[in-house]
């Protein structure tokens, strides 16, 4: 028996300590699990036997630094990740508690088992096996941990733009993405960006009775509604001026290779989704409305009387929480400014609408035909039996496109997610399999590279 067979039990409940601790990086009065965490992925590092593993404190949540350089001669990979994760509610919606990992069938059921804790460890735990079986890595091998990562926390995108040494390296291995289907081994070469913002709409200086006034006060949720409108059409089309200039559509390669995948319509629909049908724009293919399109979103409105039973009132103001996903080579400061003049300009009258950034990133796309990538897909063929299937996803992982800028890297996005893990959403799990095959794939990964 390997290494990697022998320590599935600890691998799991080293696993399950780290998803006790409730890093919610959104919420302040989970400030102390965040330092927690950062500490738990550390001490992890250190027990591995990298040779330095150390918090970097900064202005925001610690980033947590590790490595190994014994490999003179050999490539350097920088291991990335995130130790914090999303908000868990609705709680009643969960089957078990959220920060009480349970194993039912071969899922692990937690907030973060997926998304990212139970990558990360898949890192963590791939070099623990080399270095404690054979006393050594195959290559130099860096970590760089953050714990913003679900809030877009710009502050390893400064650490990393200050262009400190101990980060150089020659690729990023990002491990925070999904396997197309389970049991087909697939790396991710294409992410969307992200502007994400509020909206907000002021009409009357205070909230006024509807009777008295309907029908001359403003009213600034129906204003959002009609900024909504005025920004996408029924279609899915953006109606955002200038906003697809920039867009570069997929490759006739890559739009074949993607009419190939193993892929059911009515089961992810009704199942994966649970939806009645799919929406979007109608003259474009699925995979390049989700992969390669960039998309407008609204993900709440505030504002007016939502309590029980019913309240006369138009409210004095509301606001919205809405994002536009970008494509390459849409940047993030242009498509702001360019939403900002769509939303003003569809303003209607008797209210103000203030546009303000919370958090963007930029569009990636990765050479497939770069060594690392190559590498990382035979690593993952050989582990799961299959030929790997590269794909792009919707998401976005602001890190890649801040490697790419400022290091000169490309990031190899191995990930082992599955399309149904409910990241974000109530019962996420990590399905243990993936996790198992996706440590051995790791060591492989790192084995190949050194070879
Ligand atoms: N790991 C996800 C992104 C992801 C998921 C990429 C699945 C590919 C496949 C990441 O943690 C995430 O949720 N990112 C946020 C963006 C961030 C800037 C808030 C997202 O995509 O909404
Ligand atoms: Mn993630
Ligand atoms: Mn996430």
């Amino acid at each position: 028996m390997t290494y990697y067979e022998q320590h599935q039990p600890d691998f799991l409940e080293g696993l399950k300590t780290f998803l006790r601790i409730p890093s919610i990086s959104t919420l302040s009065e989970h400030k102390l699990d965040i330092i927690r965490a950062a500490e738990f992925a550390r001490d992890e590092l250190a027990a591995a036997g990298m040779t330095a593993a150390e918090l970097i404190e900064g202005p925001g949540n610690p980033l947590v630094y590790a490595e190994w350089l014994g490999a003179p001669g050999k490539p350097t990979v920088l291991f990335y990740g995130h130790y914090d994760v999303q908000p868990p509610d609705p709680l009643d919606e969960w089957h078990s508690p959220p920060f009480e990992p349970t194993v039912r069938g071969s899922d692990l059921f937690a907030r973060g088992a997926a998304d990212d804790k139970g990558q990360v460890y898949i890192q963590i735990k791939a070099v623990e096996g080399l270095l404690k079986t054979t006393g050594k890595l195959p290559v130099n091998v860096k970590f760089l941990l953050e714990g913003e990562e679900e809030t877009g926390g710009e502050h390893i995108e400064e650490y990393v733009k200050s262009r400190p040494p101990r980060l150089k390296a020659d690729a990023a291995v990002v491990c925070d993405t999904e396997m197309f289907a389970p049991e087909l081994p697939t790396i991710c070469v294409g992410l969307r960006g992200i502007v994400y913002g509020e909206l907000s709409v002021e009409g009357a200086n205070h909230d006024l009775h509807s009777g008295i006034y309907g029908g001359a006060a403003p009213n600034p949720i129906q204003a959002i509604a009609e900024i909504l409108c005025a920004l996408k059409d029924r279609n899915g089309h953006i109606l955002i001026p200038g906003f697809y200039d920039r867009v570069v559509p997929p490759s006739a390669k890559e739009r074949e290779a993607w009419g190939r995948l193993p892929f059911n319509e009515k089961e992810y629909t009704e199942n994966e989704m649970g939806a009645r049908e799919l929406v979007g724009e109608p003259e474009i293919p699925l995979f390049e409305r989700t992969w390669a399109r960039p998309t407008l979103e609204v993900h709440g409105i505030r504002g007016g009387f939502t309590g029980q039973g019913a309240k006369t009132v138009i409210p004095a103001r509301a606001t919205a929480k809405i994002s536009t996903r970008l494509v390459a080579d849409q940047r993030p400061e242009e498509a702001a400014e360019q939403l900002r003049a769509a939303i003003q300009a569809a303003c209607p009258k008797g209210v103000t609408a203030e546009f303000k950034v919370l958090h963007s990133g930029a569009p990636s796309l990765t050479n497939p035909d770069d060594p690392f990538i190559h590498a990382s897909a035979e690593a993952m063929r050989q582990v799961f039996g299959k030929e790997t299937v590269y794909i792009r996803s919707g998401g976005s992982i602001p890190i890649v496109g801040v490697f790419d800028r400022y290091l000169g890297i490309p990031s190899v996005m191995m990930g082992f997610g599955l399309p149904d893990d409910n990241l974000h959403a109530p019962n996420e799990k990590f399905h243990l399999p993936n996790f198992y095959r996706g440590i051995q794939a790791m060591a492989r990964y790192l084995e190949l590279l050194g070879a």
